[in-house]
C-alpha cells in the first residue's frame, strides 16, 4: 500500500495526543513530522507534550517548536479544559534522549512539503498561527501541498463563545489568512466533531484494556469531563481526530464546498467562521470544503482499533 505522508501542527492537548496516536497508528498515513503552537496550552508545554506522546507511543518523530503567540491577539489557553500542563493534568515522562529540533516549525513543513510536491497532507488541529505563519514565509506553499485538513471553526454555534470555536477564536487572523491562501482546504469544524465522541461506557472500556494508550486516554479526558457532561455531552468529543480521519478515510464523512470568511474584527463574533451553506447570499467564492456529517461508529471502531493496537 502507498502510504499517504502528512504532517501534524498541534497544541497538544488531550485530543490533539489522541489525534497523534491515530496518525501514527492508521495504516494507510505516513506521519512524517510534528509541529507545535500555542493554543490548549503554551508553546513550551505542546511541545514538551509532543516528546511524551512520543514516549508513550514508543516512536521518536521528529517535533519542531512554532508560534509561542497567535498573530496578533494575546493568547487564551484553555486549561479549564486541558489542564495546566495540556495533558488533563495527568503527568508522563518525557523520554530520555528526545531530541531537540532547532529549526521553526513554518521551515520544517516547507521542507517537508519540497521532499513530497502536491502529496503532503497538512493536517491542524490547533490554533493555524503555524500555517500562516509558513504561507506568509513561502508564497509557493499552498500550491505545493496536497491539502490542508483543519480542526477548526463551525458553521453553526461556537464553542469558546457562541459564534466562536476555540481554534479560530484564539488566532482569527490566521485562520482568515489561511481560508483565502488558495490552498486546497477541509474544514472539519463543530459541525462534525461534536459527532465523534467516545461515550463513557467506550472510555472505560479503552481504560480496561491493560495498554498504557488506551488508560491515557481515559485519564487525559477526565478533567474535562467533569465539566462537559454539565452541558449534556453524549460523550468525549475527539475533534481533533476528524481531520485525521478524513485524510485516510474519507468515506465516513459527508460535507460540501462553501465559501467560508472568518470574523477578525467584530466582538461579539470575534473568530466567527462565517459560511455560507444556510444561505440564499452566497459569497463569491467556495474556498472550503465543509465536512458535517460522520459515521460516528466506524469512525469510533477504527481510532479504538488504532489506540489499542500502540499497546
Ligand atoms: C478544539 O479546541 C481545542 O481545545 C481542542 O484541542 C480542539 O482542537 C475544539 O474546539
Ligand atoms: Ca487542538
Amino acid at each position: 500500500m502507498n502510504r499517504i505522508p502528512i504532517w501534524m501542527d498541534c497544541d497538544t492537548g488531550t485530543d490533539d495526543s489522541v489525534a497523534l496516536m491515530l496518525a501514527h497508528a492508521l495504516p494507510e498515513l505516513d506521519l512524517q513530522g510534528i509541529s507545535t503552537v500555542c493554543g490548549n496550552t503554551i508553546q513550551d508545554n505542546a511541545f514538551w507534550n509532543t516528546h511524551r506522546i512520543n514516549g508513550l507511543m514508543g516512536t521518536s518523530y521528529p517535533v519542531y517548536r512554532g508560534a509561542e503567540q497567535p498573530l496578533m491577539k494575546p493568547l487564551v489557553t484553555a486549561a479549564h479544559v486541558h489542564g495546566e500542563n495540556g495533558l488533563g493534568d495527568v503527568e508522563l515522562p518525557v523520554p530520555e534522549g528526545a531530541v531537540i529540533h532547532e529549526e521553526p516549525a513554518w521551515d520544517a513543513i516547507y521542507a517537508c512539503a519540497k521532499r513530497f510536491p502536491g502529496e503532503l497532507r497538512l493536517i491542524a488541529t490547533g490554533p493555524l498561527t503555524n500555517v500562516a505563519t509558513a504561507f506568509i514565509k513561502y508564497p509557493d506553499l499552498p500550491g505545493l501541498l496536497h491539502s490542508l485538513s483543519v480542526m477548526g471553526g463551525s458553521a453553526g454555534p461556537g464553542n469558546d463563545t457562541p459564534a466562536a470555536e476555540f481554534n479560530f477564536f484564539v488566532d482569527p487572523h490566521a485562520a482568515e489568512l489561511v481560508m483565502h491562501s488558495g490552498v486546497k482546504l477541509v474544514m472539519c469544524g463543530l459541525d462534525v466533531t461534536l459527532q465523534a465522541y467516545f461515550s463513557v461506557e467506550q472510555l472505560d472500556e479503552l481504560a480496561a484494556s491493560g495498554t498504557r494508550a488506551g488508560w491515557f486516554t481515559k485519564a487525559c479526558n477526565m478533567r474535562a469531563w467533569k465539566i462537559l457532561s454539565r452541558f449534556g455531552m453524549p460523550g468525549f468529543c475527539m475533534h481533533d481526530s476528524c481531520p485525521v480521519m478524513y485524510v485516510a478515510h474519507p468515506e465516513l464523512f459527508e460535507g460540501e464546498m462553501a465559501g467560508v470568511v472568518v470574523e477578525t474584527r467584530g466582538t461579539v463574533a470575534n473568530g466567527k467562521s462565517v459560511t455560507d451553506l444556510y444561505s440564499d447570499k452566497q459569497f463569491p467564492f467556495k474556498n472550503a470544503f465543509v465536512v458535517l456529517k460522520v459515521d460516528r461508529e466506524k469512525f469510533i471502531a477504527i481510532l479504538r482499533d488504532c489506540i489499542l493496537s500502540i499497546g
